[in-house]
Formats: C-alpha cells, structure tokens, sequence
C-alpha cells in the first residue's frame, strides 16, 4: 500500500486522509492547532461554523461504529456540511453492489468527501485510488491497519493532559496495553508519537498479541505489565478484539485480565500525574476495571470529546483549504 504519497496532492497539501504514517510532524501540530481553535469557536450556545456550507459528506461505515461515526456526522454538521450516512444493511451493498459501483453511485450526487469505514486493511486506499478529482476519503478504520483520525485524537488528548507533554513529546513516556496483533488504533498512535518525537514508547501485552516485527517502528516490547508501566507519562488501553480473533490467542479473559487488566492496585502504582487512555469501546473488567473507566486520570470520554474537534480540523484542512485554494 502507498498511502502516504496517496494522501498528499502533487502541492503537498492533504487531499486524502489514510494513515498517520508519512504525516509530517508540522501537519499533525497544525492539525491539532486547528482543532484546538475549533473546540473554542464552537463551545459556546452557537455550535455552527460556516466552513463546509454546501459541502456534502458520506459516511460509510461498513463496520460497526458508536464514537467515530457520530463524532464524524457531528463534526461535518458544525461545520454546516450536508451529511449522508448510508445504512449499509439496506443498500444496495446487500444486493451485491461493489464497493467501487457504491462510490461512484455517492459521487454522482456530488458528494465531496467519503467517511470509510471497513474491515478489510486497504480499504480507504481502494476508495482514494478511485476517487474523482477533488473527491476526498477519509479513512475511518481499516483492519488492522490505521485509523488516522483515533490517532489524532490520541496525539491531541496526550498533548492537552499529559502534564510532560506541554515541554512538547519528546520527554514522555508512553505505555500502549493490550491488543496491539488486531488494533489499528496501536498502529496509529505508535506513528503519531514517533513523529512528535516520542522516544519512549513501549508495547505491552502477552506474546500472541504482539506482532511479528513490531520493534521496527521504533517501539520496546514488554510482556510483563508492571515493568511496562513503570515510571509511563500515559497508559493507552486497547480493547481485546474479540470479533478478530479466530484462534486461541488467549488461555481466558479472566486471565487476561489478571495479567494485563489495569486493575486499582496497578492504578496506585502509576506515577501521580499518569493518564489513563482508551479508544472504546471498553471491554469492562477485561482491559481495566470497570470502576477505573470514567474515574480520577481516566480521560476515555475526554478522547469522545476531542474526537470532533479533530474531525472538524481534518475536514476544514482538506475542503475548506481546497475551496480556499481553488
Ligand atoms: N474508537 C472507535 O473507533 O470507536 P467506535 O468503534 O465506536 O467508532
């Protein structure tokens, strides 16, 4: 896959957005910038920016979704955008229309922009090779290959919470837990942090879960958690992602969580100022316990939160800039 040439225009703005990897660390902070302005712009009563106004977004979401679908719906109508969220189960998908015919059928609508969310790792690409001139695809999560915009809210969350952070990422510790064989979410962030210059992040979780060769991307392995949490600025949960587990990678979720689980006794270990992240849905009792989830240094619903702002930050940079530019 080629995605970050693929995402770029030939002036190296963003046209497509399809992984963190190949994002230039100016173009994350200006992102993140650009989110931070929208959030205050638009927290008082009045919630719509003009931005998107006859920009039309479809959302896509092969693949069950609560956060990322909302947040992107609500991040396109704040920027007063006309949304579309296909209901896959009752289109035409299901008389065995393609993936290619259903974009070329949504592009003759004149939508602008595509919210793609799928199972099969390439699929945002397949959509942003196909795509029209000035037709833009954001992925939304593919596989286990990236989720850019979780991503980005992760590298906002940390910089917004984690104390260390505001000396910038290059001093902080991260520890991201769990189910990293399966997750894109752990693909992402691990991208973002090493571009923002984090030098410390560790991967934690039992063998089955890790996969081959990660340590290529600039990561340390740990299979024992109290050892990977020692001393970490920020803990990143992962959900077991049981509906992508067709073997037995784990003896139990009891166990599992015995192990691996951030349980009260770990939580009073964490440094004083350590934040607790996860990008939901939560697995409770399994990835933490249940109690911990909303409570002190947990900023779960906060990554919700962000997540629009983020959203609105990707959107404006691409259509609005396009319209700006054109
Ligand atoms: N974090 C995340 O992608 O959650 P959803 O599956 O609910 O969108």
């Amino acid at each position: 896959m080629k995605t970050p040439s693929l995402q770029l225009d030939s002036n190296g703005r963003l046209r497509h957005l399809l992984t963190m990897e190949g994002l230039s660390r100016d173009l994350i902070l200006r992102l993140l910038d650009r989110a931070a302005g929208l959030a205050d712009s638009t927290s008082g009563a009045e919630k719509k920016l003009p931005l998107l106004r006859g920009r039309t977004v479809v959302n896509l979401f092969f693949e069950a979704s609560t956060r990322t679908r909302t947040t992107f719906e609500l991040a396109a109508k704040r920027l007063s955008a006309d949304v579309i969220n296909l209901q896959i189960a009752a289109s035409s998908t299901s008389k065995g229309e393609t993936l290619l015919d259903t974009l070329k059928t949504m592009e003759a609508m004149q939508a602008d922009m595509f919210v793609v969310r799928h199972e099969a790792s390439g699929a945002a690409h397949f959509f942003a090779e196909h795509a029209a001139p000035g037709v833009s695809i954001l992925n939304a999560g593919d596989g286990r290959h990236a989720h850019p915009t979780q991503g980005l809210l992760d590298m906002y969350t940390i910089r917004a919470h984690a104390p260390k952070a505001r000396l910038g990422f290059g001093g902080l510790s991260v520890a991201i837990v769990g189910d990293v064989l399966h997750s894109r979410v752990a693909r992402s962030d691990i991208h973002g942090l090493r571009t923002l210059g984090c030098a410390d992040i560790r991967v934690v979780a039992p063998p089955p879960l890790i996969p081959a060769g990660i340590e290529t991307l600039g990561v340390r392995v740990f299979h024992d958690l109290e050892r990977g949490l020692d001393g970490v600025d920020v803990v990143i949960l992962l959900r077991l992602q049981k509906e992508r587990m067709l073997g037995a990678f784990l003896p139990s979720l009891a166990e599992f969580h015995a192990d691996f689980g951030l349980t009260r006794e770990r939580f009073k270990r964490l440094k004083p100022d350590a934040i607790v992240m996860h990008p939901g849905p939560i697995n409770r009792g399994v990835e933490i316990e249940g109690e911990l989830a909303y409570g002190e240094r947990s900023l779960i619903l906060q990554q919700v939160t962000h997540g629009i702002a983020v959203r609105m930050a990707v959107m404006a940079e691409i259509l609005g800039e396009a319209e700006a530019g054109a």
